[in-house]
């Protein structure tokens, strides 16, 4: 049973993330019992109207337009980030401080540098933290990343994934924080994020990429002016793992019709799996053990109740979808609550953006970069 004994979420940005974050509050409770019943008490954002109007939405009882008093509350427990990455670090580091478990939306910065400074902050404060990268619990990704880890493929030999929006194909769409890396991250760092995260959990840590990134419209009106865009339209890496195996990455945001399209393949020595964002209730598998006249892959309808997360949703075949990922997340996170470290955990969100800071350096300087040569 959900016990009655409150935590108390502060949820630091209202934008698509905060509703996301809020919805994943909300919705954890009704699908599992926990230790504890999330409660958000307080949204913060920059514009008072809208954050106002986004409390009500939200059925948040307060708000305000200062995240340093949001953390400052004694009616917060936790505080959960959901602005844009440029001001992840400073705010984290200060959620820190003052002794609250951190929620971080993914990437945790937009730079290596950024990134472990936050890492230092919660390490210091020794409190809870974590980042949101949110793909990983859906049931079919889980699934896959648990066939890989009990060896139904063999050992990892490639690992391959591909993410395609058209966001940024229309050249007259205003400038906003997404165009500045200082603010928004490279593509690489905000969609590639997710996927060097599953990059990592499937296949381990890559030690070498080399990459190239390409903007096609260099400059975007703000309404009262021309900014320079200082993000990548697109990008493509190659990645080599310490396990030996091979991969590559490939984000863009000039894909038109695409819109929010990813897919992960990894080939190992006995199998292979396959997925595909567009059915995110199935994984396709095929097997070096199934009978040579089954030649080929099967699906897997990954909402059984034997699959990852599965099991607290609806029956098989009604589908679980984005928004059940952020209960999910929630639910992992309080399952354990007060003693189990969360995951995944800052550490493991720098070694995420160490292979992305290493991924823009190599296309800046068309090498091929080790890890170890960015995160010393
Ligand atoms: N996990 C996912 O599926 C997913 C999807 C989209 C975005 N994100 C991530 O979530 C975060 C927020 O993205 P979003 O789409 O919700 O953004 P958004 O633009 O919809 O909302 C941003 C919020 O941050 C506030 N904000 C903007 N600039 C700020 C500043 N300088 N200081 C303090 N607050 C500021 C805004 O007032 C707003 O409340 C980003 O890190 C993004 O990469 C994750």
């Amino acid at each position: 049973m959900t016990t009655g004994q409150e935590l108390r979420i502060g949820i630091i940005g209202y934008g698509a993330m905060g509703k996301a974050h809020s919805y994943g509050y909300k919705v954890a409770p009704l699908i599992e019992s926990l230790p504890v019943t999330p409660r958000v008490t307080v949204i913060s954002g920059r514009n008072a109207e809208a954050v106002a109007r986004a409390a009500h939405d939200y059925g948040i009882p307060a708000w305000t337009t200062e995240w340093r008093e949001l953390i400052e509350r004694d009616d917060v427990d936790v505080v959960d980030i959901c602005t844009p990455p440029g001001t992840h670090a400073e705010i984290a580091a200060a959620a820190a401080a003052a002794g609250k478990a951190v929620f971080c939306e993914k990437p945790l910065s937009t730079n290596l540098s950024d990134a472990k400074t936050a890492l230092a902050a919660v390490t210091a404060a020794d409190v809870k933290n974590a980042v949101g990268f949110n793909y990983r619990r859906l049931p079919a990704v889980a699934l896959m990343q648990r066939m890989i880890s009990e060896g139904a493929i063999g050992k990892v030999l490639l690992w391959r994934a591909i993410w395609l929006s058209d966001e940024f194909a229309d050249p007259t769409t205003p400038y906003d924080w997404r165009f500045d890396a200082s603010m928004g991250g490279s593509t690489i760092a905000d969609l590639g994020c997710h996927l060097i995260d599953m990059a990592l959990w499937m296949a381990g840590p890559v030690t070498e990429v080399c990459a190239q990134s390409t903007t096609f419209t260099t400059e975007r009106s703000s309404g009262v002016g021309q900014n320079p865009v200082t993000v990548d339209d697109s990008s493509q890496a190659l990645m080599r793992f310490e396990s030996g195996a091979r991969g590559s990455l490939e984000v863009g945001r000039v894909s038109m019709r695409r819109p929010c399209d990813f897919t992960v393949e990894v080939n190992g020595t006995r199998g292979t799996l396959v997925f595909d964002y567009s059915r995110l209730n199935e994984l396709q598998f095929g097997s070096a053990d199934d009978d040579v006249t089954l030649y080929g892959m099967r699906t897997i309808r990954t909402e059984h109740p034997t699959h990852p997360y599965a099991a607290n949703w609806w029956a098989i075949g009604q589908g679980v979808g984005y928004g059940s990922s952020f209960a999910n997340q929630v639910a992992d996170l309080l399952r354990g609550w007060p003693e189990e470290k969360w995951q995944p955990s800052f550490a493991h969100a720098v070694k995420v953006q160490a292979v992305a800071d290493a991924m823009e350096r190599s296309a800046f300087a068309d090498a091929w970069i080790a890890i170890d040569r960015v995160d010393r």
